[in-house]
């Protein structure tokens, strides 16, 4: 594999388990607000980052590649009302799908299909992930101030099972 797309890809794991860090960390802010709904969707949503993680993990070693885990940083948002975490959410979500854009564009010089195809489920899911987070912050601008409404999207957000990836390796 091409040395860039390798390290793209190895750092990648590092982000998705920092992503998974900072789900657990609003997971337990609304846990903090008696917001088990809205905590229950972002315990999900951690894990799904840790699938992420796992499958990009999982990925180098089918392919031969040395992954070098490295230490994941603090969650570091500051959260002050309900709306912060959703927010955030969104803009943290914009970012990986420019880091995993990157990792696809570095692929596609080093005319390394086999990642190409590999990161396209990533690239469907970063979309995925972005109108999930667009919807929960329309949401909370509609009902969020209506504390009978905040209870029926709590109800509502309880409601999110995990399912594994449909991707497998
Ligand atoms: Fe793994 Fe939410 O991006």
């Amino acid at each position: 594999m091409n040395d860039k797309v390798s390290a793209l890809l190895n750092d990648q794991i590092n982000k998705e388990f920092y992503s998974a860090y900072l789900y657990l960390d609003m997971a337990n802010f609304y846990a903090g607000k008696g917001l088990d709904g809205f905590s229950n969707w972002y315990e999900i949503q951690a894990k799904e980052e840790q699938d992420h993680a796992m499958l990009i993990y999982q990925y180098l070693q089918n392919n031969g590649e040395k992954v070098t885990l490295e230490a994941i940083a603090k969650p570091d948002k500051v959260f002050e009302d309900l709306m912060d975490p959703l927010k955030d959410g969104l803009e943290h979500e914009r970012y990986v799908t420019s880091l995993i854009h990157a990792i696809y564009a570095a692929a596609q010089e080093a005319n390394d299909f086999r990642t190409t195809q590999f990161l396209d489920w990533f690239i469907k899911e970063q979309g995925e992930e972005e109108k999930n987070s667009m919807d929960l912050i329309t949401k909370m601008e509609l009902f969020g101030d209506d504390r009978r409404s905040l209870y029926l999207l709590n109800n509502e957000l309880s409601a999110r099972v995990y399912t594994a990836p449909s991707l497998t390796l």
